[in-house]
């Protein structure tokens, strides 16, 4: 065995013998927010971001390179139906509805986000292909499915139910920040396990699973947009409420992103359109 197979092993078992914290988990860690802890300068950046001129001068944050010759490129088209998706996708409610959704669009919305595609790899790219992320969600509103809380099956593109008590829909002990939404219809949770991709890539796995996590969101958000849904990425979680709500540790299995989704009443800017 070569000198550096050997040190990265005996690393690894050291690392599991004296059960150290790895940087990734530290860091992961002490980003978790509650009811009870909020980040410090949420609360310092209020007064900044209540300020319209603030709000002026850092809206649409870009660099420019005044001194090169530019290329103008074409407007998106907006023939095909993924630009539209691309160009119409939100994640503000303009016109609050009540909603039930079909189990059409439920299937859809699990099955972007994280689906087995035509060579059975996911509708979403993964580093190394080892899929750290696991899919679960609590269908609040539907007449065509049951409600409650559910884990996605990725193999057999299925549903595992798994809790339909009513803390399960009582989503404001679990959730925060909800100003933007009346009557959420579904709430996804993406989790990750964390081990699945550390033992190849150590910490920097941290990395390439939360951009999986944003791969599989977007998806989401485009295929909720087919159906005049918004998918919103949520970052007010209360981390501590929702591991508990998936009956997970947080540290092996933890919470990355989620997503609250709703039916939209006034699609196009401008115009009603339903
Ligand atoms: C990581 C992340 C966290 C977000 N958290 C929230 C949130 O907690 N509440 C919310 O209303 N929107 C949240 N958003 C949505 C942003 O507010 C939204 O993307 C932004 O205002 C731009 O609007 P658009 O997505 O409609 O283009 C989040 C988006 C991302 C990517």
């Amino acid at each position: 065995m070569n000198d550096f197979k050997l040190v990265m092993i005996s690393n690894s078992s050291i690392r599991q013998n004296t059960n150290s914290s790895t940087l990734y988990q530290i860091f992961h860690q002490n980003t978790k927010q509650s009811k009870n802890y909020l980040m410090e300068n949420m609360y310092r950046s209020r007064q900044l971001l209540n300020s319209q001129s603030f709000r002026h001068a850092t809206h649409n944050p870009g660099k420019h390179y005044p001194l090169s010759t530019k290329v103008q490129l074409y407007s998106p088209s907006l023939n095909d139906e993924l630009s539209n998706l691309l160009f119409y996708r939100r994640s503000q409610i303009v016109k609050h509805l009540h909603y039930s959704l079909s189990k059409m669009e439920i299937s859809n919305l699990f099955w972007a986000g994280y689906g087995l595609n035509y060579k059975k790899t996911r509708t979403a790219p993964s580093g190394g292909a080892l899929y750290p992320c696991e899919l679960y969600g609590v269908v609040i509103n539907s007449d065509e499915m049951p409600r409650g809380l559910y884990h996605y099956s990725v193999e057999d593109n299925s549903l595992e139910l798994m809790n339909q008590d009513n803390k399960v829909f009582e989503y404001t002990n679990y959730l925060m920040g909800l100003k933007n939404f009346r009557y959420p219809a579904m709430v996804l949770f993406i989790t990750a396990i964390f081990d699945r991709n550390s033992f190849k890539y150590d910490d920097r796995a941290y990395r390439y699973t939360l951009l999986e996590a944003g791969g599989i969101a977007q998806n989401i958000s485009l295929m909720a947009t087919k159906y005049k849904l918004v998918a919103c990425q949520l970052g007010g979680t209360d981390d501590f409420a929702c591991e508990k709500l998936l009956q997970i540790d947080g540290v092996k299995e933890s919470i990355v992103n989620a997503l609250i989704v709703e039916k939209e009443g006034k699609w196009l800017p401008n115009k009603e359109d339903d």
